[in-house]
């Protein structure tokens, strides 16, 4: 019998996955370049829905017409280069299905060039690592929703179910699936940079030890703040080495990157959305890559005007339970501005490129099995059912009012964390995106004034309709 799906690419993720479909009762097909992985897996991941497969042709004639074809290798060139050795074996109407974490822009290509040869294109975007491939990532698919019911089932079926929903659910034409999963990796940069300046304000300003740290996500992680990345980030403060000190401690502060984050940053750049939480990750990450730079100008630039590096005795004026109270609300704030950030910039991509989002739906796919996954997307989810055509999340009645009752919170916590030196550059980003977005007249009105005094640039007036212009040199030298 030919097997129902077959998937090409058996790294982790890809072997997860056929594992994952195999579970659910598919016929699998499995085929990687390096044959030896085919026997390998098939040796230490045995499954009796598997069929091994030894070059594309024979992966490709062992599956039912039409054929899914799912590629899970490494995204850019190795994608092209298999759909090119696959044109030739499949047939029209086929499926080749691209579940890695590609760019938006090169589906949107692929899509096209496979459509000239009447060959289906769905760019997939996956997330949940390898345990939520194996047991049910969150599934983003995009392409053609005529492509996208053969494989609907198969999709539904493997991937994670929150509140009795599956993750699962098709987004759009063509790049959308992978530009949703880019916009979701964007925000899960911004929730880890978030966690991480919550820690260091707990560590370096409250004084708090590992064990006290972990208690508190432990804690949070029972309230609004409940997330898959709270819940591992509390897991990870029980860890000792056998030496007795704690693994985290040990960890070189330097983060590295796959470069989707980096992909969310440039393309809000060319859409004109402000990402601010979601740049302000980006950059921790670099700046984390300083570290010998950084370890020399702490001797040369002081954390205080007294010329050394002592703290400043601030009174605090508070005890660690208001300490910790104000981190949970600026923590939860800023995570609302981050994600509200990156829906605004799905909204920004629909509009560029014609697709059709339903952002309560998205809210729910994230919901579980993918990184991200948190309890307050029920309230986006709602909130977006609610006022669908809403300008920014934050100005939702739900938000508006979680933004309203905290701001305060944030405000204060962000003036110790100034007078205290401790950087916090994701949380303030969210402060200053607020205070932007709540000022109605801002300061652009001397930008403006600048760009036509040097460059005669013109300006618009508050008064009176029109493009003017004022002899700023002339006037001025009179
Ligand atoms: C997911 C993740 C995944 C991501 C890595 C690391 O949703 O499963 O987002 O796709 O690639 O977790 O990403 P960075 O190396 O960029 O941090």
């Amino acid at each position: 019998m030919n097997s129902n799906i077959g998937v090409v690419g058996l790294s982790v993720m890809g072997m997860n996955l056929a594992l994952n479909m195999a579970d659910n009762g598919y016929r699998v097909s499995i085929f990687n370049r390096t044959i030896s992985v085919v026997d390998k897996v098939m040796e230490e991941n045995f499954h009796k829905n598997f069929t091994s497969t030894y070059s594309l042709k024979e992966f490709v004639k062992s599956l039912e017409k039409p054929r899914r074809i799912f590629l899970m290798v490494k995204s850019g060139k190795p994608v092209d280069m298999l759909i090119e050795q696959l044109i030739d074996i499949v047939e029209e109407g086929d499926i080749i299905i691209d579940g890695g974490n590609s760019f938006y822009k090169d589906t949107i290509r692929r899509t096209n060039y496979l459509k000239e040869k009447n060959i289906n294109f769905l760019g997939v975007g996956i997330s949940g690592g390898e345990e939520g491939a194996r047991f049910g990532p969150a599934i983003m698919p995009g392409g053609t929703e005529e492509a996208y019911k053969y494989v609907k089932d198969i999709f539904e079926d493997i991937s994670a179910k929150a509140y009795g929903e599956s993750c699962c659910k098709y987004i759009s034409e063509d790049g959308s699936g992978h530009y949703v999963k880019m916009v979701h990796n964007g925000i899960e940069y911004a929730d880890m940079q978030l966690i991480s300046e919550a820690y260091a304000i707990l560590k370096n300003i409250g004084g708090l030890n590992n064990h006290e740290i972990q208690k508190v996500f432990e804690d949070w992680n029972k309230s609004e703040l409940e997330s898959y990345l709270i819940e591992i980030t509390a897991n990870i403060f029980k860890v000792k080495e056998d030496d007795g000190t704690y693994l985290l401690d040990n960890i070189m502060d330097k983060a590295s990157q796959k470069g989707t984050g980096k992909w969310t940053n440039l393309e809000a750049i060319d859409l004109g959305v402000d990402i601010s939480v979601i740049s302000a990750a980006l950059n921790a990450r670099f700046m984390s890559n300083l570290k010998d730079e950084r370890t020399k100008a702490e001797n040369i630039i002081f954390k205080n005007t007294v010329g050394n590096n002592q703290d400043l005795n601030i009174n605090l004026n508070m005890d660690r339970k208001e300490l910790i109270k104000l981190v949970k609300n600026s923590l939860y704030i800023s995570k609302i501005v981050s994600y509200a950030q990156g829906f605004k910039l799905l909204k920004a991509a629909e509009k560029e490129y014609s697709w059709n989002l339903n952002f309560s739906e998205i809210a729910k796919i994230f919901r579980g099995g993918c990184i991200i996954r948190a309890k307050f997307l029920n309230d986006i989810s709602d909130a977006f059912v609610a006022e669908s055509d809403v300008d920014n999340l934050i100005l939702t009645k739900f938000f508006s009012n979680e933004i309203n009752t905290g701001l305060e919170d944030l405000r204060r916590l962000l003036s110790i964390t100034v007078q205290q030196g401790v950087p916090v550059s994701a949380m303030s980003s969210a402060l200053g995106y607020i205070d932007t977005y709540r000022t109605s007249r801002s300061s652009a009105n001397l930008i403006q004034a600048q760009r036509d005094y040097f460059g005669a640039h013109t300006f618009e007036r508050l008064d009176r309709e029109g493009s003017f212009h004022y002899e700023w040199i002339e006037n001025n030298e009179k």
